[in-house]
């Protein structure tokens, strides 16, 4: 149940990111000062992005353990902390913006591309099991 859970909630994380992404972006180029929106999406993104990980920890230990799943936990570890850290800088800074956390949406988009595929496995495809 764990597995489906967390296998079908990445589309729901992939989503938050694209949008953020494209709500920063916009951000970005039209100048605009950082808002309500911006701290909403940043943290939609984060948010499912950690329920993404805790859903894999519970994973991990329901089912059975091989060596590449290393590099899929590394990845999206990583993904998580680069997701949350530079919103947590952006939002403490005196004059927040959107570069910051645009390099870290992408960064972690990458990160989560790079952790699926790591257990051979694509972006948009599964193996039910
Ligand atoms: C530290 C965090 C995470 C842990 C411990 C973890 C753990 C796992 C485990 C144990 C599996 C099962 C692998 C298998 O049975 O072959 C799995 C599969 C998967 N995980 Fe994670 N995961 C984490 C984070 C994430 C994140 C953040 C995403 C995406 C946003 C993600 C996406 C997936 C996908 C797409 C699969 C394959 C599902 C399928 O084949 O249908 N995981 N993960």
């Amino acid at each position: 149940m764990f597995f489906y859970a967390h296998s079908g909630l990445r589309y729901l994380v992939l989503l938050a990111g694209v949008l953020a992404i494209a709500y920063f972006a916009f951000g970005l180029a039209t100048k605009r000062p950082f808002d309500k929106g911006g701290r909403i999406l940043g943290a939609a993104f984060a948010g499912t992005l950690h329920l993404q990980v805790l859903l894999g920890i519970l994973v991990l230990v329901t089912r059975f353990y091989y060596p590449a799943l290393i590099g899929h936990i590394v990845m999206m570890v990583l993904a998580a902390g680069t997701a949350q850290a530079t919103s947590s800088i952006n939002r403490r800074k005196p004059q927040p913006g959107y570069a910051l956390p645009l390099v870290g949406a992408v960064l972690a988009i990458l990160f989560i591309v790079g952790g699926i595929m790591a257990i051979s496995r694509g972006v948009f495809t599964t193996t039910a099991m």
